[in-house]
């Protein structure tokens, strides 16, 4: 076989592996019954109209509190799309599906949503520090980031094998980083954190469940640089 043609089969490979077996393993890992509770709690906070940002297969759907009125998800892929339909029909509120790579401006106006919502996707957005700093301009002033986020220990220990592991993750998680500073990249885009939870995900790995789940606002500042 020629290189070319290498090349060709390992990206069919690789698109069948994202789009047929990738969504059912974020499926079996994230969509089990404690990480749930964990996601209830994140969201409660939010109301009016929410943007979510990485939607994924719609784990989020049966999590949102009664006072959220209406969501718009993005992400760069569309999912399981049959069973996104089925979880969007069984949701209370209008939901607004787009295909949207959230690494670059996105298309709604500033201060246009009451909240936004991250859930296991700041890992693996590639233009991270871009898509946080869209997230902070489209939030009204008063409005909630909401985050449940895996990402770098404050255990030197974990995360030094973090960092030695990280390439295999970012191979079969999609571009999953399990080593990004969570809270500095949501802080150096200029947003403030309110509250913070850190703590381990229940039965996951410490290098996989290090999990920051928290609230942050607009705040005043603009931009600064981070070491991921
Ligand atoms: C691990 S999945 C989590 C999905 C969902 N948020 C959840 O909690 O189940 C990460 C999601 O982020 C999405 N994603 C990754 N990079 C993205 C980007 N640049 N723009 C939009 N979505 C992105 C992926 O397509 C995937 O759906």
């Amino acid at each position: 076989m020629t290189r070319p043609q290498e090349n060709r089969k390992l990206q069919i490979e690789m698109g069948f592996y994202s789009k047929h077996i990738f969504p059912r393993l974020v499926e079996l890992s994230l969509g089990r019954g404690p990480v749930r509770d964990e996601r209830r709690a994140a969201l409660a906070p939010l109301h009016g109209h929410v943007l979510e940002v990485g939607f994924g297969t719609g784990l989020n759907l049966p999590c949102y509190p009664s006072q959220v009125t209406r969501l718009t998800t993005i992400d760069s892929e569309m999912m399981l799309p049959g069973r996104v339909a089925d979880r969007i029909a069984r949701t209370r509120a209008p939901v607004r599906q787009l295909k949207l790579d959230a690494g670059g401006r996105l298309p709604f106006e500033d201060e246009s949503f009451d909240g936004v919502v991250t859930t296991f996707t700041l890992c693996s957005i590639g233009e991270v520090a871009t898509a946080l700093a869209e997230i902070r301009r489209v939030l009204k002033p008063a409005a909630d980031y909401v985050f449940l986020e895996h990402g770098r220990s404050d255990d030197p220990r974990i995360a030094r094998l973090q960092d030695r592991f990280n390439p295999i993750t970012k191979l079969i998680g999609c571009g999953c980083n399990m080593n990004r500073p969570i809270d500095k990249l949501i802080t150096a885009a200029g947003l403030q954190i309110a509250k913070l939870d850190r703590f381990v995900m229940p039965d996951s790995p410490r290098i996989l469940g290090e999990l920051y789940r928290g609230v942050a606002h607009r705040g005043g500042a603009g931009m600064e640089a981070v070491q991921e």
